[in-house]
């Protein structure tokens, strides 16, 4: 194990196996989650789980680009396999429904559906058609993300997010697909993550494509949020019946002390974190203090840009992974000090399932048009490994009731939650960290593809099983 866990199950069960009266995963009878209206289903990404990066006339991604670049991903890995997804997606989907898992949160390639002068490409709409119709008739609820991060390489050639031209080029990819997906799709979220697009990929280039400037990143990110408001009356438009939304990760950062310039640097970072994308969509401004972290670094805004932005939300997505504990640099902003003694998992993130709640109810007093919320991502890595045909992922299977009790606390203190999708459905293309770091409830062998059901993943589904039962 990269991380030594074993102190931490404090509240698990050590007997756990199949059919075990002591359930490590299954919430308590008053949880919110045995409402049968709360959605649980698995996420994945295009460019994570797909592979056949040249076929059928996908063109490159900036992923493509960066991963080939040595040194930028752990071990050299890239995504031009992955878990071949695109070739497995019959048997993949059979997998998801044979776990009782009630949603799907997926991505579109976009340089799998739209060629550089940005005419359609068939084969790659028709892979997602055949795939959204599978779903569909397997009765489960899709949830498509239109951009997670694999922006086409022809665009960031042209400057990629730093041109604002890229975000009228994503308002007619939108176009398209919704009007050849309409009818398939439950909800559309426009962007995954913008801060990790903004941020990782223009203000500190530990992703694709690379840059590292704090100007960037927040004129990257105006241009992605525009990019956003520019689709979501297109699709409001093809695609009526849909939910339309976005999907934002959001940080917990605590202070290292009382003092006043510890507790000023943790308010910086869930601004740098948190406000900085939640501002502009909820409040059509941003926030004022994140020019106090990076001075001097106020994206160009054009008239009516903040309304395009604002427009009104019918579910905000969250992800979240972890808290950091923080204390100020000394200047205008804040280092973190990681917490000795601590649960983390394979990643090095800590476990801290009541950030997830403190910023749910803090979201709820802070804007008083938060729409519906959907947990879209949250889940943890570990070195999993098969043994005798079963994995025993222990660590997640507390991670997930944890974080599920979080959540059904957020319920119960009155936030509108209205489902999780765990991350992953399986071992996945992990970015900058290529296909060591697992996050699936499902492992992949990555030399035989094949899929072996994590135990985890067995208790959703006994989990699922009972409370349709009792429906
Ligand atoms: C999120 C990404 C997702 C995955 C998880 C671990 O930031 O949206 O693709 O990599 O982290």
């Amino acid at each position: 194990m990269a991380n030594d866990a074993s102190a931490v199950f404090d509240t698990l069960s050590p007997a756990v196996s199949k059919g075990s009266p002591a359930d490590p995963f299954t919430p308590p009878a008053d949880s919110s989650l045995w409402r049968k209206n709360f959605l649980l289903g698995a996420a994945t990404a295009s460019y994570q789980i797909e592979g056949a990066v040249n076929e059928d006339g996908r063109l490159p991604s900036i992923w493509d680009t960066f991963s080939a670049i040595p040194g930028k991903v752990l071990a050299g890995d890239t995504g031009a396999v992955a878990c071949d997804h695109y070739h497995r997606w019959e048997a993949d989907v059979e997998m998801l429904a044979s776990l009782g898992l009630e949603g799907y949160r997926l991505s579109i390639a976009w340089p799998r559906v739209m060629d550089a002068a940005g005419a359609p490409n068939r084969k790659g709409i028709d892979f997602y058609k055949r795939l959204l119709n599978r779903l569909k008739e397997k009765g489960i609820t899709t949830f498509v993300t239109l951009y997670h991060w694999d922006l086409p390489q022809h665009l960031e050639d042209r400057g990629g997010w730093l041109n604002r031209d890229t975000a009228y080029r994503f308002a007619d990819y939108a176009d398209l697909m919704s009007c050849e997906l309409a009818g398939t799709v439950d909800a559309w979220a426009t962007l995954n993550e913008p801060w990790c697009s903004a941020y990782l990929g223009y203000g500190n280039g530990h992703h694709a494509p690379g840059l590292a400037n704090d100007r960037f990143a927040t004129q990257a990110m105006h241009h992605l949020l525009l990019a956003h408001g520019l689709a979501v009356p297109v699709l409001r438009t093809n695609d009526p019946a849909s939910q339309k939304g976005i999907v934002a990760n959001i940080g917990r950062g605590t202070a290292n002390s009382d003092s006043a310039a510890d507790q000023r640097a943790a308010h910086l970072f869930e601004v740098q974190h948190n406000a900085w994308i939640l501002d502009p969509l909820l409040k059509g401004s941003y926030p004022q203090d994140l020019f106090e972290l990076w001075p001097g670094t106020e994206p160009l805004v054009l008239d009516g840009d903040m309304e395009t932005i604002s427009a009104p939300l019918d579910f905000l997505g969250i992800n979240y992974y972890f808290r950091t504990n923080v204390a100020s640099d000394g200047a205008h902003g804040f280092r973190d000090v990681p917490l000795e003694g601590v649960e983390r998992t394979q990643m090095g993130w800590e476990v801290y399932p009541d950030g997830l709640r403190d910023l749910l109810i803090g979201f709820k007093e802070t804007y008083h048009n938060l729409p519906p919320i959907y947990i879209t991502e949250n889940g943890m890595a570990s070195d999993d490994e098969v043994t005798d045909g079963h994995v025993e992922d222990t660590q997640r299977i507390s991670f997930l009731r944890r974080h599920l009790a979080a959540v059904d606390q957020a319920i119960k203190a009155g936030v509108d939650i209205r489902g999780y999708f765990l991350w992953s459905l399986m071992d996945n293309f992990e970015w900058a960290f290529g296909y060591e770091r697992r996050f699936g409830v499902v492992h992949v062998d990555y030399s035989t593809q094949k899929r072996t059901i994590k135990r985890s993943a067995e208790l959703v589904e006994k989990f699922l099983q009972e409370r349709k039962a009792k429906a």
